[in-house]
């Protein structure tokens, strides 16, 4: 559905202080897909989301939409195809002097459809959006979460099949943050639109997107179905997001304490999903073998319907108790990881 290949950007080149702010990005998006994009500030996640509807041109690289490069195309065509591309951004970008209804008219307008055309297409909007009853309001009339309801409307007008939001909810409180996700998500399910997304915000990621990458200084360091990212996550930025929200690390003074037992115990990060989450792993393991169990921090949260565990336990024992007590975990599809400094 969207294909970036090779996409470089380099702001001011040619001239002294050239940035390159985009290197070799490949990546795929398939249809009816919610993607996401987590990077830091700077890390170049709004050069991307620009150069997919080319607002800004990449300096080199293809950028395929529906089979097409967009690189490529004559100007009247590339417009037709930025019809099919719809955009959100951070701070909303509404015309302070039109009502929600004008906002939502104004690609309509820019396309020279009627007057009945555009009455219906933007009462139909509205009403997806759940705003029917604030097509009179200005911008400045309506919070945060309804201006970023009124730019998704206002973005389907066209009816795209890709919608690319820039940090769409980065300027909303967690509650109306919710709202506009499942706003997008309702884009994605009854409408069939394929969505791209950057953010800063991991918890985004967490609640709507089927699959993530990772950028970092203009690459893309890792990439994974949200599941497995959060789950396994390979470098340690990529960790580092995580924890933004599975607060998963164990203070040190608290690890330092516990291991001062020395020999008799040992600290175990213990990761579950799917189905494994359900099964009283911990009570069977008291039951079967001479240890002492004891869990010292832990979350279980759900990542795209599945339950997923991350607690870390002390066990308290003989060596080979600890020892078959660990295998017997093994077996049960949880990873298991000895902890010795929470650096993990
Ligand atoms: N128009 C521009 N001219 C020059 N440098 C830019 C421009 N836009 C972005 N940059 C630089 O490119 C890098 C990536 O920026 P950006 O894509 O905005 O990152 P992000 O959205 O992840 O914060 C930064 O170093 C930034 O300063
Ligand atoms: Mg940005």
């Amino acid at each position: 559905m969207l294909v970036l290949e090779g996409i470089r950007k380099v702001y001011g080149e040619g001239g002294d202080n050239p940035v390159e702010a985009l290197k070799d990005i490949n990546l795929e998006v398939e249809k009816g897909e919610i993607f996401g994009v987590v990077g830091y500030s700077g890390a170049g996640k709004s050069s991307l989301i620009r150069c997919v509807n080319l607002l800004e041109k990449p300096t080199s690289g293809k950028v395929i939409v529906n089979g097409k490069d967009l690189t490529t195309l004559p100007p009247k065509e590339l417009r037709t195809e930025r019809k099919k591309i719809g955009m959100i951004f951070q701070q909303f970008n509404l015309l302070h002097s039109k009502t929600a209804f004008g906002n939502v008219a104004m690609p309509l307008i820019l396309e020279g459809r009627s007057k009945e055309q555009i009455e219906t297409k933007v009462r139909k909007l509205l009403s997806f959006v759940g705003l029917e009853d604030k097509a009179d309001h200005y911008p400045e009339q309506l919070s945060g979460g309804q201006k970023q309801r009124i730019g998704i409307a206002r973005a389907l007008a066209t009816d795209p099949h890709v919608l690319l939001c820039d940090e769409a909810t980065s300027a909303l409180d967690p509650d109306t943050t919710n709202n506009v996700l499942e706003v997008l998500k309702q884009v994605r399910d009854e409408l069939g639109i394929t969505i791209l997304l950057i953010t800063h915000e991991m918890n985004v990621i967490r609640d709507i997107c089927d699959r993530v990458a990772v950028l970092d200084g203009g690459v893309i360091v890792e990439q994974d179905t949200t599941l497995n990212l959060f789950t396994e996550p390979q470098t340690e930025i990529a960790r580092s997001f995580v924890r933004t929200v599975l607060n998963d690390a164990l203070p040190e003074a608290t690890l330092a304490k516990v291991l001062e037992k020395g020999a008799s115990n040992s600290v175990y990060r213990l990761l579950y999903k799917g189905d494994s989450a359900n099964n009283p792993l911990l009570s069977d393991v008291a039951k079967k073998f001479a240890v002492d169990i004891n869990v010292i921090h832990g979350t279980i949260t759900e990542l795209q319907g599945q339950p997923f565990g991350n607690i870390i336990v002390e066990f308290n024992g003989v060596r080979e108790e600890i020892d078959n007590a660990v295998a017997f975990i093994e077996g049960e599809q949880v990873t298991i990881k000895e902890v010795v400094s929470d650096a993990v």
